[in-house]
């Protein structure tokens, strides 16, 4: 339990409030003091405040994962972001001759490696992908001495079991099929459901909706995250507590699931928010899906807390690059249990065109 919450649970709630304000008058001191300059802001959290330290620590260790090249996850990322800019240059409008000179043989290797890796069976499908797309590739991109380097280690692997000339850039016929009524009713209908019945979740549903989320847009097709459910009673004992926004039904929760973000997935800093990014569009489809299904679900917050962070990093085992997105609290709702009215905000308040000037908060 994080200091706060065991402050609020202990103390009396007048002592409790003014302890808030008390807080509230030091970060508008100290904070306003810095927040004007970067250097005082990086001084400030270097030596003062260990807000961001598990953070960093994880984009430094997701950064030297990325870039070890014996890392055989390392390089299937890095192969899928290669294929999606190649895959980007081949439907371009025009196409032009010549494109991914800069990283072909990049391409190329990545490939080789991870069709020789112990998971290559596993990644059957985006050999295949990536196969289909550098055939396509080496078929229009004028010769050159870097497509010439990166045909030769391209054809040195031998050919996918699956796809075969499939996976290329297509045009979509048709209309998606869902009307914007049913739509606006699935959105609508969709609400955090925080009372279950005890009946198990059939993994097989789980799965469906998982297929659902992995549809989803991700930067550069990484897909950076995962998913891990948790519905054995003795480890949903342990895991059901950790999320704090669970207080008060966590009992009733009878699946739990981790989305983990994979910090690796990165070649430099500045990409550090995509996995939240990514992860966070998947967790709305799947969330989507489960409604469909009869599901219902509650995203469950997960703050940055160090001594949560560690409790979280034994029960589940995470290595030092990745990161809890959100946890899940998943099951068939309970009929008689209710859902909060959520009110949304209105329209103005969501959205402007072509104003110069965010609308007031
Ligand atoms: C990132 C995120 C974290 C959330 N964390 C919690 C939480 O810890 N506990 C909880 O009961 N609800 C949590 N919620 C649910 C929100 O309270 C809920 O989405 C919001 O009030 C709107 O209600 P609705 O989902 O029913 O539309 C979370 C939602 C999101 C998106």
């Amino acid at each position: 339990m994080s200091l706060i919450f065991y402050l609020e649970k202990k103390m009396p709630p007048a002592v409790f409030a003014w302890m808030k304000r008390v807080f509230s008058m030091k970060q508008r001191l100290v904070l306003g003091s810095i927040s004007g300059s970067k250097w005082l802001c990086n001084l400030y959290y270097a030596l003062f405040s260990p807000a961001f330290r598990r953070e960093q620590q994880a984009v430094a260790a997701g950064l030297l994962l990325h870039h070890s090249p014996g890392d055989q996850r390392s390089n299937y990322t890095l192969l899928r972001r290669n294929i999606h800019r190649i895959e980007k240059g081949l439907l371009m409008q025009p196409r032009r001759d010549s494109f991914a000179l800069s990283y072909i043989v990049e391409a190329a290797q990545c490939y080789k490696q991870c069709s020789m890796a112990d998971c290559a069976a596993e990644w059957g499908k985006d050999l295949a992908w990536a196969h289909d797309i550098l055939e396509q590739y080496f078929e229009v991109v004028q010769e050159s001495e870097q497509v010439k380097l990166a045909r030769d280690i391209f054809l040195e692997v031998g050919k996918p079991s699956e796809g075969m000339g499939k996976k290329v850039p297509y045009n979509r016929i048709g209309g998606c099929g869902v009307s914007f009524e049913d739509f606006a009713n699935l959105a609508r209908h969709r609400r955090s459901v925080r009372w279950f019945l005890q009946t198990p979740v059939p993994h097989i549903l789980i799965d469906k909706a998982i297929a659902v989320a992995a549809e989803s847009p991700t930067a550069c097709n990484r897909q950076p995250f995962f998913y891990r459910f948790f519905d054995d009673p003795e480890a949903l004992k342990c895991i059901r507590t950790l999320p704090p926004g669970t207080a008060g039904f966590d009992h009733n929760i009878p699946m739990l699931c981790a989305v983990i973000g994979d910090l690796s997935a990165y070649y430099g800093e500045r990409d550090r928010h995509g996995i939240y990014v990514d992860a966070s569009l998947s967790i709305m489809s799947f969330m989507y899906a489960l409604e469909t299904l009869g599901l219902s679900s509650c995203a469950l917050n997960w703050a940055d807390i160090e001594s949560q962070e560690r409790e979280a990093e034994k029960m589940l085992g995470l290595k030092k690059h990745e990161r809890i997105i959100m946890f899940i609290a998943l099951g068939y709702p309970d009929p008689q249990g209710l859902v909060a009215f959520s009110q949304k905000k209105d329209l103005f308040s969501l959205r402007s065109f072509n104003q110069p000037n965010l609308p007031c908060r």
